[in-house]
């Protein structure tokens, strides 16, 4: 998969947010941020693993 980042200021990518819902049972934003360390530093990427959770756990 390539690797897409998501989240510049911790350098956490697509691949380890899918990686987090699939395989460590994140179900929210808090999850993915607990697991992976996104969204603790700006913010800013917070609607876009907001998308990615909601598409993964649509599937
Ligand atoms: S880009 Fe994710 S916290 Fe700043």
């Amino acid at each position: 998969m390539e690797e897409n980042i998501i989240c510049n200021c911790m350098s956490v990518s697509e691949h380890e947010i899918v990686h987090a819902i699939e395989k460590q049972d994140a179900v929210t934003l808090q999850d993915i941020e607990d697991i992976t360390g996104a969204m603790s530093g700006c913010g800013s990427c917070t609607e876009e693993v907001e998308d990615i959770l909601q598409r993964e756990l649509e599937k």
